[in-house]
């Protein structure tokens, strides 16, 4: 094979693995997809970005034809065509290079800081019917429902078909908060509140994801977004509310006993209890939750178990320590933790 061919061959090779990870992204290989949007401002960035890329692709293949018409006419010389004459010369390139991008350009500047924008904005004072505060932290998302004791992790249920009004704040680090089937993303830096429209179509989880790099988890900073008919949100809210079940059983009863003396309480809050650490998330209702560790692990049991041993093993950098209990006392507290719904 000649080194020409070689070189053709190792830069088809690599442009197609660009444009496998281009698709894979695209099509919510994560379980998320900017380009399967379920409210009117997600259809209204979906719609922008197809006419970007419509605008982009008739850019990109315009000078590749154009650069293939030169590289044609260079091997066979004396070829017609319309560039035979200056002023048709210069006429193209006023047309195509100057007046075609600034009308392209102008246009999508136009319709993404004026229209998209605008629908995509924070909302009103005053014209949401409910607000949830999200608190970014080493790792992991707080919400809180102003008004209601409630507090969670990395699960945000919301009401469906209701414009929610999103309070966005970070704790300790800088965050990004995304959910790209909902709405735009909006950062999360210390010493600031950035509100987004949430709205979602109909019922459903809406995966949502840190878009930017934050550190040593911005990988494992995901959550749900859970949207439900009105009555079963209310439902949820009123039993996140709620102090904790006490414990049933003997072995949960233990689970709480080994949770209370053993620093799992110096850390975590479980409202109706002793417990009233402010570093983990509250874990008043975490049976309730259907991911644990901003949904790098399913809230299973064995899951747990393995997260109790050794967090630092599945999550490294978080502030959970292993605190070498032992297998009967993880078990237990792992009894009384399930009981938590
Ligand atoms: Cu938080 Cu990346």
């Amino acid at each position: 094979m000649s080194v020409r061919r070689a070189r053709r061959r190792s830069a088809l090779r690599s442009a197609s693995a660009a444009w496998l990870v281009v698709a894979l992204s695209l099509t919510g290989c994560g379980g998320q997809s900017a380009l399967t949007p379920h409210s009117g401002p997600a259809r209204d960035i979906d719609k922008l970005w197809w006419w970007m890329l419509a605008a982009a692709a008739i850019g990109f293949f315009g000078a590749i034809a154009m650069l293939a018409v030169a590289w044609w006419r260079r091997r066979k010389e004396g070829l017609p065509w319309l560039g035979e004459r200056e002023e048709t010369t210069n006429s193209l390139v006023i047309v195509f290079g100057i007046a075609v991008p600034v009308v392209v350009l102008v246009s999508l500047f136009v319709v993404a800081n004026l229209v998209v924008a605008k629908s995509t904005e924070a909302p009103a004072a005053g014209t949401t019917q409910l607000s949830i505060n999200v608190v970014g932290r080493q790792w992991f998302w707080e919400v809180r429902y102003p008004g209601s004791p409630a507090v969670t992790a990395n699960e945000i249920h919301i009401p469906v078909r209701t414009r929610v009004n999103v309070i966005a704040t970070t704790d300790d680090v800088i965050h990004s908060f995304w959910v790209p089937e909902l709405n735009r993303k909006i950062d999360m830096i210390n010493g600031r509140t950035n509100r987004v429209l949430l709205y979602a179509d109909k019922p459903g989880v809406y995966r949502g994801q840190c878009a930017e790099l934050c550190g040593l988890q911005h990988a494992h900073m995901a959550f749900q977004v859970i949207a439900e008919p009105a009555a079963r949100f209310r439902r949820w809210l009123a039993n996140m509310a709620a102090p904790a079940r006490a414990p049933q059983g003997a072995a949960a009863q233990q689970g709480e006993q080994v949770f209370m003396t053993q620093q799992c309480a110096s850390c975590h809050t479980i409202r109706g209890t002793a417990a009233d650490g402010r570093i983990g998330p509250d874990l008043t209702h975490v049976a309730d939750r259907r991911t644990l560790a901003a949904l790098t692990i399913p809230n299973t049991r064995p899951e747990l178990i393995s997260w109790i041993r050794d967090p630092q093993r599945i999550k490294p950098g978080n502030k959970m320590p292993a605190l070498g209990l032992s297998n009967a006392q993880i078990n237990a507290v792992a009894d009384y933790l399930a009981g938590l719904r």
